[in-house]
């Protein structure tokens, strides 16, 4: 079978359809043109949320029973009208949503070239100018953190839950003695962790993935503003201690998602210190104002931590599936991850091979996404477009202040949670501005009360976009509360 395929030549058909040839590729470059200039002409306009029904979707993809071929032409058209109208416009300037970034286009051609040549980066020795590329990145971010970066390491994740969970099987192996041999078998106490209580909740997800299980997981109280209290978790501490458990880790949240709330990082680091806990800044999506000469300061303390998380794929515009652990000393992370293979190109002492310092084994190059944007704008692009974000927010604070609105949390970020100054139920107002479909915004708990969350998350959004929010919001609140 396999010899006839081989005399009939039709090699060459198998790379033209896998790979089409030069007339067709242009075909395709000029469509794709012209879809990324109606992208940029439209997304300002589009509708926010998906109008595409569960039946609608359904109606395309019977299309596809991937028996027969379907041209590409075809296929594209589908796709394309699928993300206009089948998902929420993340990327919209009216989108003040999650922390979901407008992309750079950058890193879409990013995502273009990676795929071309599909470096594989478990190992130095395959793609080397990829993994020093990715290294030189982890060291600039660490440095502005206030690492050494002749000591410091990383390692670019899938997101912030897998940096995160990086961290907590860094943390045991540091501080749980035989973790790494015999895993949870080293210790007959239960390890426990400290996290505040608005911490991102992947952190329970993570506990079970460690083996740890939720109840590992020491949700410490928040104060009024939403901070970790740090007499609560000295208390919490002391009675695990005295329960018998063992206390192995600390993770202050530097930008919480519900509140942008960031904890007081010097004091957990001293409340690590004094317990020999090992400490980690989950700074996923505020990480990024390192990049800012203004506002890096809000980080202080963040210097002391042994680790930290930061998404690319938040504030720094990468597309999704680009977060980055960073670490102050290598050892750190290799000692979990070193394994021995006979199958895997041998390394050398001087360059760290991936595999062996990371949850992933074949790794994809996503730094990438961040490298090319970084080159080309600077330190000084990315500020820049941070400093205006950080203004927008404080003017549409401004802005609902002056139409009764109350803002419940206290940050300089960019995140800000409302209710009306009558306390009138916020959730009806969110359902009606969403079938408005022109702005997407989110509701959340905020000092046990429900509120509404917007974030300015799109360097396309602009004071107008802001105007037009406020305003959604006070045209839902005088059709449904008419007499106020
Ligand atoms: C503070 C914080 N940490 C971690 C995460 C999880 O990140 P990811 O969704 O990239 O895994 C999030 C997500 O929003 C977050 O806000």
């Amino acid at each position: 079978m396999s010899e006839s395929m081989l005399n009939a030549d039709i090699s060459g058909e198998i790379i033209a359809s896998f790979f089409p040839e030069p007339r067709e590729r242009t075909e395709i470059f000029s469509f794709l043109k012209e879809v990324v200039d109606t992208y940029d002409a439209d997304i300002a306009h589009m509708e926010v949320n998906p109008t595409l029904s569960k039946a609608d979707i359904g109606k395309v993809l019977a299309r596809y029973d991937f028996d027969g071929s379907v041209p590409a032409a075809s296929v594209l058209t589908d796709v394309l009208d699928m993300m206009k109208h089948g998902q929420v416009q993340v990327t919209s300037p009216n989108y003040f949503g999650l922390f979901n970034p407008s992309t750079s286009f950058w890193g879409s051609v990013a995502d273009f070239i990676t795929g071309l040549y599909n470096p594989q980066l478990a190992v130095w020795s395959h793609a080397p100018a990829c993994v020093d590329i990715e290294e030189k990145l982890i060291r600039y971010l660490g440095t502005l953190a206030g690492f050494d970066p002749l000591s410091s390491a990383g390692a670019f994740t899938t997101g912030g839950a897998e940096a995160n969970c990086t961290a907590v099987i860094c943390a045991m192996t540091r501080k749980i003695p035989g973790f790494a041999k015999l895993g949870l078998h080293a210790q007959v106490r239960q390890p426990v962790f400290y996290i505040s209580a608005d911490s991102h909740l992947a952190w329970l997800k993570i506990a079970l993935q460690c083996g740890l299980g939720h109840d590992a997981v020491r949700l410490v109280d928040v104060d009024s503003a939403g901070k970790m209290d740090i007499e609560r978790l000295k208390a919490v501490i002391r009675e695990d201690q005295s329960n018998g458990l063992l206390p192995f880790m600390l993770v202050g949240t530097a930008g919480t998602t519900n509140a942008g709330v960031i904890d007081p990082l010097p004091e957990l680091a001293a409340v690590a210190a004094e317990h020999d806990l090992y400490f980690h800044v989950d700074a996923a999506w505020a990480g990024a104002i390192l990049l800012s000469e203004r506002h890096a300061h809000l980080l202080s303390g963040i210097a002391r931590a042994d680790s930290f998380t930061l998404d690319a794929h938040k504030w720094l515009t990468a597309p999704m599936g680009t977060g980055i652990f960073i670490c102050k000393d290598k050892q750190i992370l290799r000692e979990p991850f070193t394994v021995q293979t006979n199958y895997m190109p041998a390394g050398d002492d001087i360059n760290a091979d991936p595999y062996v310092t990371s949850i992933q084994w074949s790794r994809r190059f996503n730094g990438l996404r961040l490298f090319i944007p970084l080159a080309i704008l600077g330190r000084e692009g990315f500020s820049t477009m941070i400093d205006y974000q950080v203004e927008l927010g404080l003017y549409l604070k401004e802005r609902l202040e002056q139409h009764d609105w109350v803002v419940v949390n206290d940050t300089q970020l960019p995140v800000i949670c409302l209710r009306d100054a009558q306390d009138r139920d916020v959730e009806p107002i969110l359902v009606q501005v969403l079938k408005s479909n022109k702005v997407w915004l989110s509701s959340t708990t905020f000092g046990k009360r429900k509120v509404l969350r917007t974030c300015v998350t799109s360097f396309r959004s602009v004071t107008a976009d802001v105007d037009h929010l406020v305003s959604q919001l006070n045209e839902a609140r005088a059709t449904l509360y008419p007499a106020g």
